[in-house]
């Protein structure tokens, strides 16, 4: 069961409600960990990420039920241990995201190094640094984080690189130090945003969220609460590039579309037509063909680096040339060669993709790398003539829930095998 086999040519057509956001409920998971008594964290999305994240919480000792939702209710009191083994980190880098509220509330933490993805170095050096800048004493050695304190002193801290999860790392850390911490150069992403919600509703003082400066006046003592989490705009925008490389329409229900503005003015540029509600979203690309639009990712609120592969596979059937800029990832434009194969016409020069649009891909049996280049050669195989089989689909299963059934529902056709 770990391939994909794709039926090119249908037209994608219908309504969807997004699902709750991957690097949303990962964060707020690991910040379970500062709350004392249960937390219910609903509109979780049903992914392989969040059931290794749950493992991770469970093996430390958590008091954790799922529903049949994926609704989790937690506890965190009297973990029996602070370690996020190597054998899950390797599998899921976010669990670097249990240091900051371990060391917080229990004075210490041992968490594997994440190592490298296919995507990039991905190092956590400035998740370590605000750590030690408020007081944490951290020795790194036989791949593992060890780190401890008695209490984590507030502190100013500038972030050398705009980091999400090392913003996040030190956000919910700050939240039960002693006085008060500034993070500069925070992230801005609307994940950090909902993150700090739930930590303000578990009790936690919290200003600027949102932007590049957060203030946390750090508490002795945070409570578990309820926390619905938003939806996610990557599946969003991946949804609507489903239907524009289609030339169908769709329409998207609980939509965030002020966390979508430099996504939606690019499917604009494309020429798709879109509308949108309080809630909703709905493109229309009435049979055309895509225009070419060059992309260059960046931090929020500019282009998402999780959006770049697949408007890789949008450009290239596009009507035209375009070239899409990867600023943020050393080594994220895998599934163009397996574009390639299904006869696209891209070539990388540097942190570039010089795109030359194609009428007509063709399917063609290729392979995901990585998370965001399986979602790509999905799409791909949705516009293509002919069958395109994915090969290790199990890499779409950590950010997408139920990709093929939803798809199918919207007249694709596609058998997981
Ligand atoms: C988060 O990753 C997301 N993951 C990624 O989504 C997303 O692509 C990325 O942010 C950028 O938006 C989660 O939220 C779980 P970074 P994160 O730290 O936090 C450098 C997906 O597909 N850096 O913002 O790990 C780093 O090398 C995933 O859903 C350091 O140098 O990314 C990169 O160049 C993929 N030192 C840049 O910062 C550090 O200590 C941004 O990385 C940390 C990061």
């Amino acid at each position: 069961m770990n391939q994909i086999t794709i039926t090119g040519g249908q037209t994608i057509n219908g309504t969807i409600k997004a699902s709750g956001a991957k690097n949303a409920v990962l964060p707020i998971l690991a910040a379970t960990i500062v709350g004392q008594g249960e937390s219910h964290i609903s509109h979780v999305p049903h992914l392989h990420d969040v059931t290794t994240m749950n493992e991770l919480l469970a093996q430390m000792g958590a008091q954790l039920t799922v529903d049949h939702h994926a609704d989790i209710t937690i506890c965190t009191d009297n973990l029996k241990n602070q370690t996020a083994p190597y054998e899950t980190v390797k599998t899921m880098r976010a669990s670097i995201l249990a240091l900051g509220p371990l060391v917080a509330r229990y004075g210490r933490a041992k968490v594997s190094l994440p190592g490298g993805c296919q995507i990039g170095a991905r190092p956590v050096d400035l998740h370590i640094k605000g750590l030690q800048a408020m007081g944490a004493k951290i020795d790194v050695h036989d791949g593992y984080i060890h780190a401890a304190c008695d209490r984590l002193q507030g502190d100013r801290i500038v972030m050398e690189k705009v980091t999400v999860t090392g913003t996040e790392n030190i956000l919910i850390a700050a939240t039960l130090a002693k006085g008060e911490t500034l993070i500069e150069n925070a992230a801005i992403e609307p994940e950090v945003v909902d993150l700090a919600k739930y930590l303000k509703a578990m009790g936690a003082e919290i200003t600027g969220e949102g932007t590049s400066k957060i203030y946390i006046q750090g508490k002795e003592q945070l409570y578990g609460t309820h926390h619905a989490v938003m939806p996610d705009r990557i599946e969003i925008g991946t949804f609507l590039v489903a239907a524009a490389i289609t030339g169908g329409s769709i329409t998207i229900n609980n939509s965030c579309n002020d966390d979508l503005d430099a996504v939606f003015a690019k499917l604009i540029e494309a020429g798709a037509n879109l509308t949108t509600t309080a809630d909703s979203v709905t493109l229309n690309m009435n049979g055309k063909r895509p225009l070419p639009v060059d992309i260059r990712t960046a931090p929020h609120p500019a282009f998402p680096t999780d959006m770049q592969a697949q408007f890789c596979a949008l450009n290239a059937i596009a009507d035209g040339a375009s070239h899409i800029t990867e600023t943020l990832f050393e080594n994220r434009f895998m599934h163009v060669e397996e574009l390639n194969r299904m006869g696209a016409n891209i070539h990388i020069e540097g942190n570039q993709a010089m795109i030359k649009g194609v009428k007509k891909l063709s399917g063609a049996p290729v392979t995901a790398t990585d998370l965001r280049a399986s979602a790509s050669l999905v799409l791909a195989g949705l516009a293509a003539q002919g069958e395109t089989t994915v090969h290790d689909i199990h890499y779409i299963d950590r950010g997408y829930e139920a990709i093929e059934e939803k798809l199918n529902q919207l007249g694709s056709k596609i058998i997981r095998s």
